[in-house]
This record gives structure tokens, sequence and C-alpha cells, in this order.
């Protein structure tokens, strides 16, 4: 990634981009304190108009650990001048004149593209509606290189609400620039990957499989990948009810004892907290991981000499 450069989807990160993101921030993990000077004098601004815990916070955290500044709008629909009726492109032609770096989410498909193409300074995408979540994905790169050395020749196993679900959607881009990677899906009907995205991914090469059940879905499986459904997104004619799906005591007999179960949280019924105490359980660590790719994201956007 080059200094300046907006991250709105995966698709624009080549495989050396992302496996140097994960390099550096697999060397800010290992020595923290050297890189706390890093971004001395920048500020980054966190633009957020949907909920968030993981994400906001972790984009802060990474800015802090480095040395730099945070202006924050952590309830910006509400909050910010868009309640007044400003555009999402007036509200970010001013912030980019506050600071150096932006960490947009909103609840539109789209918006963080709309918003890097009127920014001044580098606009990095927390999640667009049901369309990416470009960071969450290296960040769920990195816990699974860190468990496995490698993302080639991988079995990901996805359970969950894959339609409207950002963060499979930019999983799948990153997996299909790897090689040999299988991705078994699992959804409830109506809830599957959508269809442009799953021609896109097989044409890069991924191995796209449906599967009939999670337990086939897990057999062999490397990484087991759970999403939440996403009630605030489900048009009405999707039928929803609490229960539709979860990890089960046969899913994780069936899953490999080396495999690791992901999942980007918040989890609600899906992921049972008695799933917590099985040794393959890393979501804990997949998101506190966050931090450090968001370190070399910011770094990487805003040219730090590494
Ligand atoms: C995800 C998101 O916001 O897309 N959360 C996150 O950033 N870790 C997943 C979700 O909300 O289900």
């Amino acid at each position: 990634m080059r200094k300046g450069q907006s991250l709105v989807s995966i698709e624009e990160l080549e495989r050396t981009d992302i496996e140097s993101l994960l390099d550096t921030a697999a060397r800010m993990q290992e020595n923290r304190s050297a890189y706390a000077g890093l971004l001395t004098h920048s500020i980054l601004a966190t633009l957020f108009f949907e909920p968030s815990t993981r994400t906001r916070l972790s984009f802060e955290s990474a800015m802090a650990r480095l040395g730099g500044h945070i202006i924050s709008a952590p309830n910006a629909s509400e909050m910010s001048s868009a309640v007044k009726g400003e555009t999402l492109a007036d509200t970010i032609r001013m912030v980019s004149g506050y600071a150096d770096v932006i960490a947009l989410r909103h609840p539109r498909v789209g918006a963080s593209a709309e918003a890097a193409e009127v920014s001044r300074v580098p606009v990095l995408n927390a999640g667009d509606g049901a369309g990416e979540h470009p960071t969450q994905a290296i960040l769920d790169a990195y816990a699974i290189v860190r468990r496995h050395g490698s993302l080639d020749g991988l079995t990901v196993a996805a359970l969950g609400d894959l339609a409207y679900g950002r963060t499979i959607h930019s999983l799948a881009l990153l997996l299909a620039k790897f090689e040999a990677v299988t991705l078994r899906t699992v959804a409830p009907r109506g809830l599957e990957l959508p269809k442009d995205l799953a021609t896109a991914v097989r044409e890069q090469g991924l191995r796209l499989e449906a599967a009939d059940s999670l337990v086939d879905a897990v057999r062999g499986a490397d990484v087991l990948y759970v999403t939440r459904l996403q009630k605030e997104r489900l048009p009405a004619h999707v039928a929803t009810s609490p229960g539709l799906y979860a990890v089960d005591h046969a899913a994780l007999d069936a899953l490999p004892a080396s495999a690791m179960i992901l999942h980007p949280l918040p989890r609600v019924d899906e992921l049972p907290t008695w799933v917590d105490g099985d040794p393959r359980a890393s979501y804990i660590e997949q998101a506190h991981g966050g931090v450090y790719v968001r370190m070399a994201c910011l770094a990487a956007v805003l040219g730090a000499s590494l």
C-alpha cells in the first residue's frame, strides 16, 4: 500500500500488499515500543455512522500506540452535521482538512468510495453497509497466518449471513488472492454469498463450494469462520428467526483439532459461549490482532518509514 492510498475494497490490494501489511503487523506486535513514535503529529479522524466497538477502538488504539492523535465522531449519524442535512461528501471535505487519515463506517454500500473520491487524505473503509470491511479481512488473515503459517492451500468454512455480512465479502476477495484456497459456505436460504461476488472470486481462482450442512463444511477445514445475522440490514422478505443457525457439538466434533474458530464479533446466538472453552476458539486473539493490523495500515497510508 502506498502513501496517500485509500482502502475501500480488498480488490485494490495485491497479494504482496497484504503480505507486507501482515509482516509489518507481526513486527509491530513483537516489538511494539519500537514504533511508539512512528506517527507523532499525525491525526486520525474516526467517523462512524453505525455502531462499533472493536473497529473504532482498535483504530484509535492503533493510532495512539504509534504516537499519533485522534479526533472522533463515534456517533456521527446523530451528533454530526449529517443531522442538519449535510451530505457525506461535504462532511468528508471538512474532515479531510482536520486530519491526515479518516476511518469511515457508514450504512450505505459505496459510501467509502464516495468519500475517497472527495477526500484530500486517505479514507479507510471501516464498513460500508453490506459492502466491504477490508481491514477486518486483513486482521482475519493475520489471525489465520499466525496459526497456520500461510493462507495458501487452506480450507475455510464460512457459516452465517453471507449475503449481508460485509466481513465475509472482503475475506472472500482476500482469500482469492492466494493459491489453492477453498471457501466452503453454509448459509440459510436467501443469505448466500452474493452471486456477483461468487462469480468474481471464482474467476480469481478461489474454490468456492456450497455445503449442505455445517458438519459437511467443517470436515477437513483449517478455519471455521462464523458470522452473525445482520438483522439491521435484512430486507423484510428474508425470513429471520433467532436460532436460524449456530455452531453445535456435532460441528465441533467434525472440525479438525488443528483448526481454528474465528468470528468478526459481535456474536449473538450463532456462537454459544460454551464454545469459548474449546482450544480452537480464537476470536478474542483475532480481535486483539486488529490493533497491529490497523497500525500497519495507518503507517502504510501515512507513508511512515519502517
Ligand atoms: C463486523 C461489522 O461491523 O461488519 N464487526 C466488526 O467490525 N468486527 C461484524 C458484524 O457486525 O457482524
